[in-house]
């Protein structure tokens, strides 16, 4: 049983390269993370962040690894083989028991698709536990989508909407925010639906208020917080917002208290 407070190394079995900046790294580790937690990654001498785990099975996790600074830097050159080190699981995930046998739907804006990324996976596996699932996903441009592999298999089981913010040659699907998709997505019976929003604040913010105007109830709603951590251990306070540790109470938050967290 491995100690979440203590670092521990973790072999990279293989890297994906999603985009050019983001990639997903597979680690060796006997973690088993909740749908929706976090962990901390670190390399010596260099720092620490909070990433999400992106998917997760018995002996391996991966995390999709955005390139924007320091320590995320230093991760891209690393290769299969090399080391890592790894804490946690922390956080409060997805409260999966309360979207059983329910419509779900989950909204996911660029790298916010990568906390969810292991939730989609396993109602793909297990697809009579919920209703129905429909993805309503935006990315910048069709060069950032993420998990094309992962989309092109759940469009086998699941309503799949995808969007770009600008199209570039050759693309042919959905352009325009993902706000714009949201009566789509919600459809008829939308009293019932559950609804997961995972991405920057503002698209959260804005997207949850397109939901609520399509009659979805504010306490069927949560958000994910990839809010600036430290510790992630309730230790620091970095992540204080007001009273509330994102690091300790989130990163998920049912959207009657989120939405007093959003700036
Ligand atoms: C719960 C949680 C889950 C996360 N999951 C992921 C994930 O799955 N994949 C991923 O790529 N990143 C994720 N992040 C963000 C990630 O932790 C930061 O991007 C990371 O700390 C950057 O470290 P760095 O040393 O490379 O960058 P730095 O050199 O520290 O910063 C580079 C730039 O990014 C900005 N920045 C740093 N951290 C954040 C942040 N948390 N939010 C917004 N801007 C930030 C800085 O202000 C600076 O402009 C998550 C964050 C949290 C809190
Ligand atoms: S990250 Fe340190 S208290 Fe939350």
């Amino acid at each position: 049983m491995t100690n979440p407070y203590l670092p521990q190394p973790a072999e990279i079995i293989s890297i994906t390269k999603e985009t050019t900046t983001d990639y997903t790294f597979r680690l060796k580790t006997d973690i088993q993370p909740d749908f929706g937690q976090f962990v901390e990654v670190s390399i010596p001498k260099v720092g620490e962040a909070p990433i999400s785990v992106s998917n997760a099975q018995p002996g391996w996790i991966e995390l999709t690894i955005r390139r924007v600074g320091h320590l995320t830097n230093e991760l891209h050159e690393l290769k299969p083989g090399d080391l890592l080190f790894i804490r946690g699981p922390y956080g409060k995930g997805f409260p999966k028991e309360q979207y059983r046998d329910k419509s779900l739907i989950i909204a996911a804006g660029g790298t916010g698709l990568a906390p969810v990324r292991n939730l989609i996976n396993y109602y793909y596996q297990h697809p009579g536990e919920v209703r129905q699932l429909s993805l309503l996903m935006g990315f910048k441009t069709p060069e950032d989508i993420l998990f094309k592999e992962d989309i092109e298999k759940w469009r086998s089981k699941f309503k799949v909407l995808l969007t770009v913010d600008k199209e570039s040659p050759g693309w042919s699907g959905h352009v325009g925010l993902i706000t714009n998709f949201v009566k789509d997505a919600v459809g008829e019976n939308s009293s019932a639906s559950r609804v997961i929003i995972v991405g920057p604040p503002l698209m959260m913010k804005f997207t949850s208020q397109e939901f609520i105007k399509y009659n979805i109830p504010e306490e069927n709603i949560w958000l994910s917080f990839e809010r600036k951590m430290c510790c992630g251990i309730g230790k620091c306070g970095h992540c204080r917002i007001n009273d509330t540790y994102v690091c300790l109470e989130g990163p998920v938050f049912p959207y009657i208290t989120a939405k007093n967290l959003l700036d």
